[in-house]
């Protein structure tokens, strides 16, 4: 389901509030088996870590090649398995978990590569930070950031992946966008996660543990085509995987949910012409043009500072709807990170900076004085 205009911002906080407590239970509580019960986690409940990912498309080598604790059995798929990672090449994880998928990546891409993993859940961040530590990667890193607002610059990566976290999220055309944002002209996506082979019930829509288990948020096969194109994706392939039922069906035990819901295979291509053709329209040389042309130099950079507070969440969203309401080209960053809160100069929470200047501190403005604060800098 296209939720983007379907659910107020309320609901959609209440929907990342739920995911991120949920994931940083699962993070916190370190063991295997999602370390958790049935009903807060993608993934099966008796089983372990390990016997969850054999069961997804992992290999035993695999599985042996990565830290103790970065396979926490909450995949639904094997991204790595259609993504044909080459040495040099850069990779971001969309929902990097405990940095299993991110640090297999890492080998193959090689010392010349890079891997990033971003992760909403700050537990679920640390965690893939230690499990780093442990297998001396330097070629990982780990941000905390939200998929929708990835903290990374236009055109820098080469694959995107991801397991079982695009069905989380509330504004998947957001995801989709800031995707095609990042990846290089002729970038790919590889991707595993949950689609709805039918119509899901709407006392399974509304039940929050059933959507943090990576099944009420499911979108169907057209939605994710649609959305993919919308985006500007080519190439975009999206396949149901039937034979996932034989242990998708362990998820929720007693309920039907493989009646609706089947782990899929999702792949395209940010055409390698992209940025080729605005690079025509509008020389990187020459920024000259105002703020509305496009052109990634030109785009306004904003940077919503905050803690993960309520207010800070509201002033995120007041933020992306003042953008949106104005139609200004701008990347909207959410900046969790104590060390980048610190370079930004801000000191109360929460706070807003555009284009690299502090507009306010310590509190929540209303959305007429965002849009003024933001067209004072067009
Ligand atoms: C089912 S787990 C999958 C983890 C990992 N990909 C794996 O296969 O082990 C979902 C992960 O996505 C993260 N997540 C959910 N929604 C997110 C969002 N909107 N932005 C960033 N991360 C998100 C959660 O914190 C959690 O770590």
């Amino acid at each position: 389901m296209n939720h983007r205009e379907s659910r107020t911002i309320a609901e959609n906080e209440r929907l990342r509030n739920a995911v991120r407590r949920n994931y940083g239970e699962v993070a916190a509580s370190g063991s295997s088996g999602c370390g958790c019960s049935s009903s807060s986690c993608c993934g099966p409940s008796g089983l372990t870590s390990e016997s969850a990912s054999l069961a997804v498309g992992y290999s035993p080598d695999d599985l042996q090649a990565v830290p103790e604790g970065a396979n926490m059995g909450l995949g639904c798929g094997n991204p790595l398995a259609i993504a044909g990672l080459k040495p040099g090449e850069v990779v971001l994880d969309l929902g990097s978990g405990g940095g299993l998928d991110c640090f297999l990546a890492a080998a193959q891409v090689g010392e010349t590569g890079r891997v990033i993993g971003v992760d909403t859940t700050p537990e679920m961040v640390s965690r893939a930070r230690q499990n780093a530590a442990k297998g001396n990667y330097n070629n990982v890193e780990f941000r905390l950031g939200e998929i929708e607002n990835l903290p990374l610059a236009d055109s820098t990566v080469d694959v995107i992946i991801s397991n079982c976290v695009i069905n989380l999220s509330p504004d998947k055309p957001r995801v989709f966008e800031e995707a095609y944002r990042v990846l290089k002209p002729g970038g790919r996506l590889a991707i595993s996660d949950v689609i709805a082979v039918a119509d899901i019930p709407e006392d399974i829509r509304a039940d929050l543990a059933m959507h943090t288990q990576c099944i009420a948020g499911a979108s169907t096969l057209a939605e994710i085509q649609d959305m993919l194109q919308s985006a500007g994706f080519e190439q975009v392939q999206v396949t149901p995987q039937d034979e996932s039922r034989s242990y998708m069906r362990e998820w929720v035990p007693g309920t039907p949910i493989t009646d609706y819901v089947v782990a899929a295979l999702i792949q395209a291509r940010k055409p390698a012409t992209a940025s080729a053709d605005v690079e025509t329209q509008q020389p990187a040389a020459d920024c000259s043009c105002s703020t509305q042309c496009g052109h990634s130099c030109c785009r306004m950079e904003i940077k919503v500072v905050g803690s993960g507070c309520a207010s800070c969440k509201r002033l995120l969203e007041l933020v992306k709807d003042a953008v949106g309401q104005l139609g200004v080209q701008a990347d909207v960053f959410y900046v969790t990170d104590i060390e980048e809160i610190m370079a930004t100069g801000i000191i109360q929470l929460p706070g807003l900076v555009v284009d690299g200047k502090i507009k306010t501190t310590g509190r929540v403005p209303s959305l007429r004085e965002l849009k003024q604060m933001i067209q004072d800098e067009m």
